[in-house]
């Protein structure tokens, strides 16, 4: 058995080794045919102009480079048409090399999956990376190869708008999910269901001072590697295509020309052979920044720091040139920016043919399959938080004589997609189940719904309220939908408030008054400020963005079809003035127990704790946690401590809890945090059930990177901790780490 297992593993390695072999090989023989100009060409990346995504500078020489071959990538073109069309143009190049076509495929293509910080409050790894998959199956139908995605930058500032494109606040579930995902639309690369993925944006761009976009980034090293950086190593360890640098500056120098960033670390220490491209314009804006002073040294920064792709900004096509000449770069240098792209372009299969991915028939099929709609219905429901059920309001009778649906979100569809929804044409005409339809196609013929505006998203208008009053007057319960606007959170939508936006929190304290049972649903980007509802109305969801299937989704888990188990994988503030705010800060010297105030690290008008803590979120039915064990109170750093401990279902309903698992090194050369998340499992329980589960403690849980930025461990005391959220410990205990 033995024998034949390594036979078949020394196989499969030979295999593959000798088709990277003789993809190197085809590479090589191609860059020896190159002229120079088509060398430089390969490294820009222009957008079409239909559906455009960044500052557009019009350029009407783009299909005459591609004939050239002065281009090696275009971005925005989707559908086989239009990318068949740019494929023949470039097929008219004297070389025939084809080109790339990239776009932000970030939560779905046509079937719109929850915005990426919704499915991570999922904290379902193979929901996430079934839904990756299934957004590679349509864009790969549909010309495309490559997406930017997975954004793995973590983000401890819900000001931040494109918290809603990332995995949220926490770098261990950040690490998980960028596997996941990478897996997700990657599959093997060259089938054709599958594209390239992009992690982005390297690096800490999530860090940007006060939440505001594309700001500055001022960072220690040791935050560098404890925080940011993990999720982007766990993408290369999982095969990622390509990196996208970042628009930040990260202590005074810009991503895009950091060389210690992209040459040290990703393409040094961690040995990476994808290629890396440059965010929109990002090398053009280092002139801006104040840190190169003209194209030319914008271009000369971002080539030796290692950016191989150019997006959007035309530098290296203008510029690369004139630094050869002026012998301040390499051939060589431009050879293996140029290597690293044709490798990607032959392991996709586009030599052989460059139409691979044009298929109308498959595309028509991919984007019309009944199974995609069905796992998004699947993971949004997934997604949904139940943040209060106070008065056990929630699961609904689907025998409920009369309901009230009101609130602005409740009709409208285009909102549940949220942002980094692909654009077809026209968004309003694709699929999507508004919230309406989905409580309608839930309930039975015997149900009365009634609806009723009640007022905008924003403004001030009242004109609605008497109209919702009505409504929930003549109802038996109120579900109210409100939020923020689908383009509220995303690129370029940092808000300094955070609070639920317009009068939709004085329209509840309205309909709070006919004393009707009331479900508040809350639909947004970003943890938003909403503590008057958090404090008076007995039952609230969580429903971030869910896409496509929103509908259905929020009326499978209102009606208890599906029991809600999503946990936050963002802290929730009481209000600004708290962020950042994240549950694995460090202890100080005098820190505030039970809220005490004096000489205490606090607020003296606010307290410290959140509206809402990481990693929480409440079942239809209860847990109980019980029977810690572990293995042996002390282990060294070769060795392992096994955790167990009895979770069981006490409630009504089957369900699922995530079983959260934190650690505490007490005392250590660099202060550690108070708690931080080490692993979890999502378990599913019927009720009345009890499961024994185990984690493994080993010395990688225990390390962290020491002043001398080592990847270490230190002999002590750790405290363990099994939570249902980061501030709901259900079960502790400590051990050693001795020499
Ligand atoms: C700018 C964004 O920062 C990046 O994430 C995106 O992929 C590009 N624009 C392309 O649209």
């Amino acid at each position: 058995m033995k024998y034949i297992v390594s036979t078949v593993l020394f196989l499969v390695f030979s295999i593959s080794f000798s088709q990277s072999k003789s993809i190197d090989l085809r590479v090589e023989a191609l860059l020896k045919k190159m002229t120079l100009e088509e060398k430089i060409g390969q490294l820009n990346q222009y957008t079409d102009d239909w559906n455009i995504t960044g500052p557009l500078i019009v350029n009407p020489n783009k299909e005459a480079d591609i004939k050239a071959g002065m281009l090696g990538s275009m971005l925005n073109v989707n559908g086989v048409e239009r990318t068949r069309k740019y494929q023949e143009l470039a097929m008219q190049s004297r070389l025939k090399i084809p080109l790339l076509f990239g776009f932000d495929v970030i939560h779905g293509y046509k079937t719109t999956f929850p915005i990426p910080l919704a499915e991570a409050a999922s904290w379902d790894l193979s929901a996430m990376e079934l839904s990756a998959r299934i957004a590679a199956i349509e864009a790969a139908a549909s010309g495309i190869h490559w997406t930017f995605a997975p954004m793995v930058d973590i983000s401890r500032d819900p000001r931040w708008g494109r918290v809603m494109e990332g995995a949220g606040e926490d770098t261990y579930l950040g690490t998980k999910i960028a596997t996941a995902r990478v897996k997700g639309f990657q599959g093997k690369l060259g089938d054709l269901n599958s594209v390239m993925a992009c992690a982005k944006h390297f690096a800490a761009y999530g860090a940007a001072v006060g939440g505001r976009e594309y700001n500055s980034v001022d960072l220690s090293d040791r935050m560098l590697w404890e925080v940011y950086l993990p999720p982007f190593k766990a993408a290369v360890d999982a095969g990622a295509a390509t990196f996208m640098n970042a628009f930040n500056d990260i202590n005074g120098i810009p991503s895009t020309g950091n060389k210690h960033l992209q040459r040290d670390i990703l393409k040094g220490k961690w040995n990476y052979k994808g290629f890396v491209v440059s965010d929109w314009g990002s090398i053009g804006e280092m002139y801006t920044h104040g840190y190169s002073k003209d194209g030319i040294e914008a271009a000369y920064s971002a080539i030796t720091a290692g950016s191989d792709m150019d997006m959007e900004s035309n530098t290296y096509r203008n510029t690369l040139g004139q630094l050869l000449k002026d012998k301040r770069i390499t051939v060589a240098l431009i050879d293996d920016a140029v290597k690293r792209i044709l490798r990607k372009k032959f392991e996709l299969g586009l030599f052989e043919d460059p139409y691979r991915f044009c298929n109308k028939d498959r595309q028509e099929a991919a984007l019309n399959n009944p199974e995609h709609a069905k796992a998004a219905r699947e993971v949004a429901a997934k997604c949904i938080v139940l943040l209060k059920n106070d008065t056990n309001t929630l699961p609904l009778s689907k025998q409920t004589k009369t309901i009230g649906v009101i609130g602005p979100m409740v009709k409208p569809k285009r909102i549940n997609h949220g942002f980094w929804a692909v654009n077809l044409k026209d968004v309003d005409s694709t699929y999507i189940v508004s919230q309406w339809e989905g409580i309608e196609n839930k309930v039975g013929k015997n149900t009365k719904l009634l609806y009723a505006k009640g007022c905008d998203i924003e403004g001030e208008s009242r004109a609605g309220f008497q109209e919702a009053l009505d409504v929930a007057n003549q109802s038996d319960v109120v579900i109210v939908s409100i939020g923020e606007r689908y383009n509220m959170s995303g690129e370029a939508k940092s808000r300094s408030n955070i609070h639920l936006p317009g009068i939709q929190e004085e329209l509840i304290k309205e309909l709070q008054k006919t004393g009707k049972p009331i479900v508040v649903l809350i639909n947004a980007g970003r943890p938003l400020v909403f503590n008057w509802i958090a404090d008076n109305m007995p039952t609230v969801l969580y429903t971030w963005w869910l896409g496509s299937e929103a509908g259905n989704a929020i009326a499978d888990v209102l009606f208890g079809d599906y029991n809600p188990a999503a946990k936050l994988p963002m802290t929730f503030p009481r209000t600004e003035g708290q962020i950042p705010i994240y549950y694995n800060h460090f202890n100080t010297g005098r820190p505030s127990i039970n809220e005490e105030k004096l000489y205490k690290s606090s607020y003296i008008d606010l307290p410290n704790t959140p509206k809402f803590p990481f990693g929480y979120g409440l079942s239809y039915t209860n847990f109980n946690y019980s029977n810690l064990k572990l293995s042996n109170a002390k282990m060294k750093s070769n060795e392992k401590i096994t955790v167990t401990m009895d979770i069981s279902n006490t409630g009504k309903y089957d369900g699922e809890e995530i079983v959260q698992l934190y650690i505490q090194d007490q005392f250590a050369s660099l202060i550690r945090p108070i708690l931080e998340l080490k692993d979890f499992q999502k378990i599913k329980l019927a009720a009345g059930e009890t499961k024994t589960i185990s984690f493994i403690i080993d010395n990688q849980k225990l390390s962290f990177y020491n002043n001398q930025l080592e990847f270490t461990s230190e002999p002590g005391t750790f405290n363990l901790f099994i939570g249902a959220s980061s501030a709901d410990i259900r079960l502790k205990s400590n051990f050693e780490l001795v020499k």
